[in-house]
């Protein structure tokens, strides 16, 4: 394969229900790149399966759920039958492992132990209740994206110290080995690439100070995209908001409404008209509105996705990927003295 158009990457995880978090703020912004922009671009859109335990899940779940992220994408839109598009697993393209393994004896304790994710889960849960898996974690992601000589990489808050290391690992191999990959673009040329609009920081409904999380215990402040359209309008009608009583986007003061505001753009709405305004209520509605029909349209195009084009997808891009990372993942085998 010849590879001399820039790469687009990003890996969706498949673990439990995504949400209109995920949908808005990672995986739309790139289905909407693969419309317009694949040909100039290669987009590159995986399942990371083999991070789908680095923390405990249910096992027996995992094939229907990297199915029905595949599912997802399909109905966003994602452009199957563009030759620039590839869809596929991570685990069914070893050079993720190995690379992984290799860069991982390039990389510092103290560097991974610094990573925010990993402290706030050994918090959260105790050292004894961590993985290795989740310690490594940034390394797997590095090489998921250095393998394909990835130079952009959407990413959400939460992965800025990830994208962050890819990079620093990229420019450390280089200057010790020669030319051996793409580093990808700083997190603000990143940022400028895709426009800040993206949406890539919707927030908890009843907890605005953070970001819509999967992992959130109640979900009372998520709106899943396997959610009722009913149960949708009832989370956004009991969203948090404050008692200052006018409607204006300031994340530190107003992080409730501001998050509305948002998501009633990303859902096409228009939050100007609300601005200013003494009253919640209607704004509420309206995102509520919006958000009822956005799942009442997604759901009936996921019933009616294809899953035998979704096969056929993941086996040719699953080939061709794996020459791609192969043929990298021997340039570093090389370098390190691992093959002559
Ligand atoms: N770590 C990402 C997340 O949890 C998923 C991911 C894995 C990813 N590998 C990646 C994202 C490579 C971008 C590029 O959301």
């Amino acid at each position: 394969m010849k590879m001399s158009k820039p790469v687009i990457l990003t890996g969706l995880r498949a673990n439990n229900d995504l949400h209109i978090g995920n949908y808005l703020g990672a995986l739309l912004p790139m289905v909407d790149m693969a419309k317009e922009r694949a040909g100039e671009y290669r987009i590159n859109l995986f399942v990371p399966d083999l991070h789908s335990f680095t923390t405990e899940i249910d096992h027996s779940q995992l094939q229907a759920a990297i199915m029905q992220n595949l599912r997802v994408f399909t109905a966003a839109g994602l452009p199957l039958d563009h030759e620039d598009v590839f869809v596929y697993r991570q685990s069914y393209i070893p050079a993720h492992s190995e690379l992984t393994w290799i860069l991982d004896c390039f990389t510092g304790m103290g560097e991974m132990q610094r990573m925010t994710q990993f402290k706030d889960r050994t918090i959260q849960l105790g050292a004894d209740r961590i993985s290795v898996g989740l310690f490594n974690y940034p390394v797997l992601m590095a090489a998921d994206i250095l393998l394909y000589g990835s130079k952009y990489v959407p990413v959400g808050e939460d992965q800025t110290q990830h994208l962050e290391f890819a990079r620093d690992i990229a420019g450390r191999l280089n200057k010790r080995f020669g030319e051996l990959f793409v580093v990808p673009e700083p997190v603000k040329k990143q940022h400028e690439f895709f426009g800040k609009d993206q949406g890539l920081r919707v927030r908890d409904l009843q907890n605005p100070v953070k970001k819509m999380s999967k992992s959130e215990a109640s979900g009372k402040g998520v709106i899943f995209l396997t959610d009722s359209p009913e149960d949708a309008r009832k989370k956004v009608m009991a969203a948090e908001t404050d008692s200052l009583g006018e409607i204006r986007h300031d994340y530190a003061e107003r992080p409730g409404v501001s998050n509305l505001l948002d998501i009633l753009k990303l859902l096409g709405g228009n939050p100007d008209e609300f601005i200013g305004q003494k009253q919640y209520g209607p704004l509420k509605e309206a995102v509520a509105g919006k958000a009822t029909e956005f799942l009442q349209d997604f759901q009936s195009k996921l019933a009616a996705v294809d899953e035998n084009s979704i096969e056929q997808k993941l086996e040719a891009s699953e080939k061709q990927m794996n020459e791609v990372a192969s043929e990298r993942l021997l340039k570093v085998q090389k370098a390190v003295g691992l093959r002559p």
